[in-house]
């Protein structure tokens, strides 16, 4: 079987000095052995429109469909985000629901681990519950444990925006073990 697994990291904010995307970096040095991430700029997906959600490939606006493409072509997603008045900020929101439409949506059965920094108390708690909901709806897969709520990130990660706090660390690590461990597991069911 193979053993190469290849994820996609996005990050839930747009801006320059990002925690959630300093976190996804992270990730990204954290990976576990035979397993890669490439990761997607979500600041260019227009608003969702019906009306431009074509179902053929060749109509959808050519950035939605380069992100539907990488999600389809990934195993496993990762998802590092800040909680926006409590829930997914709109921009993240938005780009999901332009991969969840059509038979052909590269959500529909996915493993995905959501994490998130937020400057307050909570660690993005309230945003992650929200996501249960689009997990059930599309079928996803999430790797629920541990689970990764970085609560007060000016103290968890240095001026140069590198994660620092080595409990975080460990956690960012043995969740993208706990994704890389799924995958495989539902790979195995494929071929069995
Ligand atoms: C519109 C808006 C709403 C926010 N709502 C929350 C919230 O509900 N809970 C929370 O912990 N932080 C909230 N924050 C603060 C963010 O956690 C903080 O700005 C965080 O650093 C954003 O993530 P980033 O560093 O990746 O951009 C909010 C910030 C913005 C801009």
């Amino acid at each position: 079987m193979n053993t190469q697994i290849k994820l996609l990291g996005i990050s839930g904010s747009l801006r320059k000095g990002s925690y959630n995307t300093s976190l996804l970096k992270a990730a990204s040095q954290l990976l576990p052995q035979d397993v890669s991430m490439d990761t997607f700029y979500l600041g260019d997906i227009p608003l969702y429109n019906a009306d431009l959600d074509k179902p053929s490939a060749s109509q959808r606006p050519p950035v939605v469909q380069e992100f539907r493409d990488m999600m389809t072509k990934a195993d496993g997603l990762v998802i590092c985000s800040p909680e926006y008045n409590y829930g997914i900020p709109g921009l993240l929101k938005n780009a999901i629901d332009w991969a969840s439409r059509g038979e052909d949506s590269p959500l529909i059965g996915k493993p995905v681990a959501v994490m998130g920094a937020t400057i307050s108390l909570w660690g993005t708690v309230r945003m992650q519950l929200v996501f249960q909901n689009i997990f059930l709806y599309l079928n996803m897969k999430p790797v629920y444990k541990p689970e990764v709520l970085i609560a007060q990130a000016g103290n968890k990660f240095d001026d140069k925006g590198n994660l620092t706090d080595s409990t975080s660390l460990d956690l960012v690590r043995k969740k993208l073990e706990a994704l890389k461990k799924l995958i495989l597991h539902e790979r195995e069911a494929l071929v069995s």
